[in-house]
């Protein structure tokens, strides 16, 4: 049996939750907002986030696997799933789980502002500074954490533990 230790309780993760949500109602005022949920991984953190914004904030979804090279993502990444609407023109934020290495926010930024949004925003639940190995800019981010392996609210290890209603760190 593996065990679980907690990092983020469910009280902190939601008021932080609550939190950005406000911060992006302020900046959106009066716009229409296209969140791209990166799956599977920020499928919790998408829905509890659009729930709490009042403006009115569409749905879009991308999947990609990147591929790994022992622990750390290469940056060549497959799409498995791509949008479905167009985003030119539109007011785009990527909702990410976690930042890594930062590779496949970087690559997906890209990719995402080929498609002439009028502008894209970065917004991670979760950032291990400490892996960083390219550059990103984050908008919104939930919590800067240590270097260990998350599972819960929607991490998984071999895709298990993403229903976990908090935040926790196999030891
Ligand atoms: P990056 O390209 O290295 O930044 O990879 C980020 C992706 O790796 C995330 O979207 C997650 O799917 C996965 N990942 C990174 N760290 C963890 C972790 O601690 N637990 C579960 N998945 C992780
Ligand atoms: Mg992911």
């Amino acid at each position: 049996m593996v065990e679980i230790k907690t990092l983020i309780d469910e009280e902190k993760l939601h008021k932080r939750v609550d939190e950005i949500a406000k911060q992006i109602e302020k900046e959106y005022k009066g716009k229409e907002i296209i969140f791209v949920c990166i799956l599977k991984g920020s499928i919790f953190f998408t829905v509890d986030l659009a729930r709490r914004i009042k403006e009115n904030v569409k749905l879009e979804f991308i999947r990609v696997s990147s591929y790994r090279d022992g622990t750390e993502s290469t940056g060549e990444i497959n799409m498995k799933l791509d949008l479905k609407d167009s985003i030119q023109g539109k007011d785009v934020i990527v909702i990410e789980d976690i930042i890594d290495t930062g590779r496949t926010l970087s690559y997906l930024i890209k990719y995402l502002k080929m498609k002439k949004p009028n502008s894209v925003k970065l917004c991670a639940l979760l950032d291990k500074p400490d892996r960083r190995v390219v550059d990103v800019k984050v908008d919104y981010t939930g919590f800067q954490i240590p270097d260990k392996f998350i599972v819960g609210y929607g991490l998984d290890w071999d895709e298990k533990y993403r229903n976990l209603p908090y935040i926790g760190y196999i030891e």
